[in-house]
Parts: structure tokens; sequence; C-alpha cells
């Protein structure tokens, strides 16, 4: 099988064959599919278990291999920074660079999908990468900017486009590069972000690895984060009458409430979160190396193929889901009959030990979103009847004109 040029026609095609074949099969010569949820829990447990940081370059140039440093040690160093972030005063201020982004664009007519893209990143690149100064910051949001449009894109860059990206690439890189080092040598303040802890590590980690990991924790912000608010957006948008439900409740609740009990300070809004993440995953596909083989049923997967990952795929199988593409909240009321039959099927935030690390995050600021769509500002959208949902890298409304007013 050849991929179809367009990415929805692959999507669909993908989603009919794993209706058919039971959600294991191979895409094309090379990839297989895993879109059944207990095998993809299954392989993602094994596949990363021991999974270790390389030093690339330095292996290169000394010709032996660097340390190991598994990739369980990084993760655990993100979820204590992350942990220890997670407090009522670090929250406000999520908030409030949420409102200062917002505030500064509002009243003006604009593509509000690109809006939430630069919600996300604007709010939350200080908490991957601190204390820049306003031409630092520029170049790294340029760097993942460019790295989601052309994700977004339906025609390729360019290699105009191209040259010009490896070019702000390189100088995001460096970047980050000296952040880590002046703050090791002691002429930059440290910060309360993702990439400080690591600035300890730098003699066992090296320069390199340090920015492959801080690298991970950029990329990860850039993308899926603007496209699941641009979509919380869209279903915001579609239904009125959770838009009134919402606002009932959101009236009286301080959104810094949502770190500790989301389903507790705000049972509605948490609901209406998790179903447009049910519905809009991001990202759709996630495309793996296997490292052991598999058995998967009749199907087996040797060390060094490649394997699919989908949760918008199993988000949307009618083996798992009722009316999966009928956007309702309600489904994850306790005892739903439409709800998650279990906790495979509903993996918004993929898989251990890969799982998202921002999930808690990322929750509180869609959360937050509504909060603020709520109580703060009023969204006027042109042409609802035109706005469509792309299915790209990730699922991404168009022609989504409009703007947001202060109350
Ligand atoms: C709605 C927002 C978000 C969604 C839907 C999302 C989704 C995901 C997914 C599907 C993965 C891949 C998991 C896998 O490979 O199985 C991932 C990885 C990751 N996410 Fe998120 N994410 C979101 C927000 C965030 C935020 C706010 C942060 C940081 C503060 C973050 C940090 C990361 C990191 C560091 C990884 C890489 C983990 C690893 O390689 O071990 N994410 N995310």
């Amino acid at each position: 099988m050849t991929t179809p040029h367009h990415p929805e026609d692959f999507l669909s095609s993908l989603r009919l064959r794993s209706a058919q074949e039971e959600g294991i099969f191979w895409v094309d010569d090379q990839r297989l599919g895993v879109f059944e949820p207990e095998a993809a829990r299954r392989v993602s447990a094994a596949n990363w278990h021991r999974f270790v940081l390389h030093d690339r370059l330095v292996d290169m140039v000394r010709r032996r291999r660097s340390p190991e440093v598994r990739w369980s040690r990084i993760r655990a160093t993100w979820l204590t920074r992350l942990h220890a972030l997670a407090t009522a005063e670090q929250h406000a201020l999520l908030i409030r660079r949420m409102e200062r982004v917002l505030d500064a664009r509002a009243g003006q007519d604009t593509d509000l999908t690109l809006l939430m893209q630069d919600l996300a990143l604007r709010s939350l690149l200080p908490v991957a990468l601190g204390g820049l100064t306003a031409g630092e910051a520029e170049v790294v949001r340029r760097d993942l900017e460019m790295k989601l449009a052309r994700l977004v894109s339906p025609v390729p860059g360019g290699v105009l486009h191209q040259v010009r990206h490896m070019a702000v690439q390189v100088r995001a890189g460096l970047v980050v590069r000296r952040v880590l080092r002046q703050r090791a040598r002691g002429r930059r303040g440290r910060e309360p972000d993702l990439a400080d802890p690591f600035v300890d590590l730098l003699p066992e980690l090296g320069m390199d690895r340090a920015l492959d990991v801080v690298t991970t924790v950029l990329t990860a912000i850039g993308g899926p984060p603007g496209t699941a608010l641009a979509s919380l957006l869209y279903e915001f948008v579609r239904h009125p009458e959770w838009q009134r439900r919402l606002e009932a409740e959101l009236g009286a609740v301080d959104p810094v409430e949502f770190r500790t009990t989301p389903t507790r300070a705000a049972p509605v809004t948490h609901r209406f979160v998790k179903e447009v993440l049910r519905m809009w995953s991001p990202p759709l596909l996630l495309v793996r190396r296997s490292t052991l083989g598999f058995d998967l049923g009749g199907t087996r997967l040797e060390p060094g193929q490649w394997y699919l990952l989908s949760p918008h795929l199993i988000h949307r199988d009618e083996r798992v889901w009722e009316r999966p593409d009928v956007f309702d909240p309600d489904r994850f009321l306790p005892g739903a009959p439409h709800g998650p039959a279990d906790r495979a099927s509903y993996v918004p935030f993929g898989w251990a030990p890969k799982k998202c690390v921002g999930a808690n995050l990322a929750i509180v600021q869609l959360m937050a979103l509504c909060h603020l769509l709520c109580t703060r500002y009023r969204l006027t959208v042109d042409r609802p009847e035109a706005v469509t949902m792309a299915l790209r890298f990730a699922p991404v409304p168009e022609n989504f004109r409009g703007r947001l007013t202060l109350r």
C-alpha cells in the first residue's frame, strides 16, 4: 500500500482498515499499525523499558560510547520539577500569562487557530525555558512556529523556506546552549523551569544531550498544546448548550483550584475538556521504531522495524466507543454506558513509560481557557458554518476567523 498524498485520506483509510483488521495490520511494507488499545499499551511498555539517551556527537568524535543515561531518569527529573511547579502561585502566573496574550489581541480580527497556538507557546515557554531576553525568546518561538507551520501546512514549503528554518533552528539551539552554560557558570540566574535541573547534570550529560532534553520539551509545548486549545475553541463555538453549562459552572470557580482536583472544582468543564481531547487528540499518529521483537496476535514485529500508534484511531474505534464521532462530554460521567471501556481506550497523552509528562498542566490550561471564555472574554466567530477541522499532524480548525473582546 502506498501512502495517499493527503493526510486526511490516509487517516480515513487507516480507520477503515483498522475496523476490518482488528486494529493490527501492515500499513505498508515497512510500518505496522498497532491501533488496538491493549496491544498499543503492551508494545509501548516493553519498547521503552530500557530506553537510553546517547551522546551522538561525543560518540562520533571520541569513537566510543558515552556513559549511559536512562530516559526514565530524565523523565523522573521533569516530573519532580513539574510537581514542584504545581503550586497555586505558579498556576496563577500561567493564567496571568494567558490573559496577557489574549488581552493584547482583544478586539482584533484574527485567525483563531493561530491565536491559540501563540497562546500556548507564549504561556508555556517560561515553564520549559524561562528567563530569556526578548530577543532569545523570539528566536526560540520562531523556530517552534516554523516547525509547527511545516507540520500543519497541507503543502510542503520550498527549499528556501527549509534553508531559512534550518538557520533559525541553529540559532535556537545556540540560545539553549548559551542559557545552560551561563546558568552553570553563575552568569545567569537559575529559573524554576524544566531545563534548570539539567544544568546540574551537565558534567554527566554533556551539552549535546542536555540540548536534546530541552529541545524535547520545547517541541512538546510547541505542537499539541496549541492545537488542543484551538480544538477546544472549535467545540465551544459548535455547542452553545455546552457554553451555557460551562458558564453556569465557572462563574463562581477560582481557576487556580483546577490544579488539584479538576473534577471536584469544575466537573462539567473537566468532562468537556476530556471529550475535546478524545475527539481531537494531537498528534494523530506516532511513528516508533521497535527495539524488541513482539508477537501481536498473528503478526510479528521484529527489532528495528517501524510501527504506528494513534490515540485518535483508538478514540474513534466503534468497537471501543459508542457513537465515537458524536461530541458528548457526558460520556465521562461515572458509569455512563457510552464512556471509556477501560484505561487503555482513552489515551490522549500517550502510553507509559513515554506518556506526556505535562498532562496535568495541559488539563489545567485547557480548563483555564474555558474559564476565560466564560468570564473575561466574549468570542465572536465570523462564519461559524465555514469552520472545518483539518487532519494534519494534529487536528487543526480551518477558516476559523473571529475575535475575542473583553467583557
Ligand atoms: C493538550 C496538551 C498536550 C497533549 C495532547 C500532549 C500529548 C502528548 C503525547 C501524545 C505525547 C507522546 C507520548 C508517547 O510518545 O507515547 C507527549 C509527550 C510529551 N509531552 Fe505532552 N502533550 C500536551 C501538553 C504538554 C505540556 C504542557 C508539556 C510540558 C509542560 C508536555 C511535555 C511533554 C514531554 C516532555 C513529552 C515527551 C515525553 C517523553 O519523551 O518521555 N506536553 N505529549
